[in-house]
């Protein structure tokens, strides 16, 4: 773990892609008030979102969605990580035309402060923690950019212990509890969306003020299932697509979680985000008993 990963301001990155000189320079990335930012834990569906979100910007700039030729690429690198390059990428930013998008796994309070200060839309995506921290083991033993582990006791000790990459979920959650009734923040569970993709594509387009016909909603929840982006995996995403791409689904962490970790998990859920609006969007009763 210590080779790595690097601990900036109590909180681990991997030092693969991160760095402080980038952290450091991202301090003064000067946020403009149309980009547009999603907030999600890392394994909390980032990349599902991502996807949705570039079929949406295709369509607000009359382009069909995957079509070849069309200038709308395939990749989520279209929506590329705000803290992930080299400390110039900030400066490069500043050439980009508007609007600019860009996905972050930051607490608020690490996010440059211009975000908050300009009102920046916020897409946050949230998953339930059991799920979460599921995934989280899987992908960290199939990519080189983290630690693998032996056990999954010792990857849930580490999860619970803010020894994971982008720090501790429920802190996570609860620092951005303290900004979700912002009118630029939107809030979409990874839940909901699995329970419904139609209506919550159409939420998020409603906020992003783009207007869909029922024709390219169609569109854009096809190409969001699970299964077309499984299917187009390696092309979007290279080698890890098969890795990244696991299951799709919830309550896996059942065939994991013993009960003692279970107790674990409650105990602190209740204790640190139960009583929280975001703790309550988690419906943690019916996705994590
Ligand atoms: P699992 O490991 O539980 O399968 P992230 O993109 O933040 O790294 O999150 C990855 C998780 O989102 C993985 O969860 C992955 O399968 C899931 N995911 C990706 N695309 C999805 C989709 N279209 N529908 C449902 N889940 C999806």
């Amino acid at each position: 773990r210590d080779e790595l990963m690097f601990s900036y301001k109590g909180i681990l990155y991997p030092i693969t892609i991160c760095s402080a000189e980038a952290f450091k320079a991202l301090e003064s990335f000067e946020a403009r008030s149309d980009d547009v930012i999603l907030a999600a834990y890392p394994k909390s569906g980032t990349n599902w979102l991502r996807r949705i979100l570039i079929d949406l910007i295709a369509i607000s700039q009359k382009k069909t969605p995957g079509e070849e030729g069309s200038g709308n690429a395939e990749k989520p690198e279209e929506i590329p990580y705000l803290e992930v390059g080299d400390p110039e990428k900030y400066e490069r930013m500043t050439k980009l035309p508007s609007p600019r998008f860009m996905a972050t796994h930051l607490y608020p309070e690490n996010l440059p402060t211009s975000i908050f200060r300009n009102k920046v839309k916020i897409l946050l995506l949230i998953r339930n923690p059991k799920d979460v921290a599921t995934s989280f083991f899987h992908f960290s033993n199939g990519v080189a950019i983290f630690p693998s582990y032996e056990t999954w006791d010792d990857f849930f000790t580490d999860f619970m212990s803010k020894k994971v990459a982008w720090g501790c979920y429920f802190e996570y959650l609860s620092e951005w509890n303290k900004h979700i009734d912002k009118e630029n923040i939107m809030t979409i569970t990874y839940e909901e969306l699995k329970e419904n993709r139609a209506l919550g594509v159409k939420n998020i387009a409603a906020f992003f003020g783009i207007p869909l016909t029922e024709e390219e909603l169609q569109l854009v929840v096809e190409r969001s299932s699970f299964r077309s982006m499984k299917k187009k995996s390696e092309k979007t995403h290279g080698t890890i697509g098969s890795i990244l791409f696991r299951k799709g689904g919830v309550r896996d962490w059942k065939n994991l979680f013993s009960e003692d970790q279970n107790e674990k998990m409650d105990k602190v859920f209740e204790e640190q985000v139960a009583g929280t609006k975001l703790g309550k969007m988690l419906k943690y009763d019916v996705y994590c008993k």
